[in-house]
């Protein structure tokens, strides 16, 4: 299947930019759509180099990169540091902002200006909202003003409580009708795309079979348009419970441990720095310097021409 030109195999300067048509064209043709999230500088170099799709910096930053214990504690200026960051490490995926618990479910106004703020303060061309019911309005009002927006429904992890917890859904008939209702509302209100979130695979296909906008999967089987997973959890960066969807693609934790490990033995054994990690001085000059060190009348205060405290 054709990678519409921006996989890794491709260098970086051939890189076609991703955009909305493009991505709509990759649902037509059944290419599938590679999302990843980024929250930094690195991380956002690490997707250009590898030639995602698409880039959001989700609130997942709340647990990943700032330790919180969930996504409802990030803040928008948080996000907003972080979506900076991401910003000057990309060129080529498109960036989602995602808008963080709190920045859009009490109004219209609420959600367009802190959507604006996220467009324009961190250069995220698009921002995702969680859920669906009164989020349908919300995505409307921020469509309207002009900025693109994708859905999540499933578990959406800033409502995760009023969910029963970090749990599949649409188990049920009744979850999954209104799971259905949900993606088609947030369709006709203009939402470019949809992420399912741990819905199981019989469900979304079903669901996305009704859909005509992208659908972009995270434990919801393999039906969905494309895929998206959490920088640090496939990196394995992430230690601790990882949700059933995680596919772990490295150790990268063990390995950053076991570097900063061997840095800390040889700086210890005095075996770091070698020669080669310093500078040169010329022999005059050192000889020079050595002359000056010489002196007998040098003292600490003599050579500053400091009077000594009394
Ligand atoms: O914040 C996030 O990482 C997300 C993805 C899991 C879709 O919302």
């Amino acid at each position: 299947m054709s990678s519409g030109g921006r996989s890794h195999t491709v260098p970086a300067a051939d890189r076609v930019a991703m955009s909305l048509p493009r991505l709509y064209e990759m649902k037509e043709k059944g290419e599938p759509i590679v999302m990843v999230t980024a929250y930094d500088y690195p991380s956002a170099t690490v997707a250009e180099a590898a030639g995602v799709d698409l880039v959001l910096v989700g609130d997942s930053a709340a647990n990943v990169v700032l330790g919180y214990s969930g996504t409802e504690l990030v803040s928008m200026e948080e996000m907003i540091v972080l979506g900076k960051a991401v910003r000057r490490g990309l060129r080529t995926p498109l960036m989602i902002g995602d808008m963080p618990m709190g920045s859009y479910e009490s109004s219209n106004e609420l959600a367009i200006q802190n959507a604006q703020r996220l467009v324009k303060e961190t250069g995220c061309q698009v921002v995702k909202i969680e859920a669906g019911g009164v989020s349908v309005e919300r995505a409307r009002a921020i469509v309207r003003a002009g900025i693109p927006v994708m859905g999540h429904i499933g578990l959406t992890p800033q409502t995760a409580t009023a969910l029963g917890g970090y749990k599949a859904q649409g188990k049920t008939a009744k979850d999954a009708i209104q799971l259905c209702e949900d993606a088609l509302a947030l369709q006709a209100v203009g939402c470019f795309a949809i992420v399912f979130e741990a819905v199981p695979a019989e469900i979304t296909e079903a669901i996305v079979a009704k859909l005509e906008i992208p659908s972009i999967g995270i434990g919801a089987g393999a039906s969905t348009s494309g895929q998206v997973l959490v920088f640090h959890d496939l990196l394995g960066i992430t230690t601790g419970h990882m949700a059933k969807f995680v596919k772990r693609y490295a150790e990268i934790h063990e390995e950053m441990v076991a570097a900063v490990g061997r840095y800390g033995d040889e700086v210890r054994a005095r075996s770091f720095p070698a020669p080669e990690h310093g500078y040169s001085v010329k022999p005059e000059e050192l000889a020079e310097f050595r002359q000056y060190l010489d002196q007998e009348s040098l003292t600490s205060a003599k050579a500053w021409e400091w009077e000594p405290l009394s």
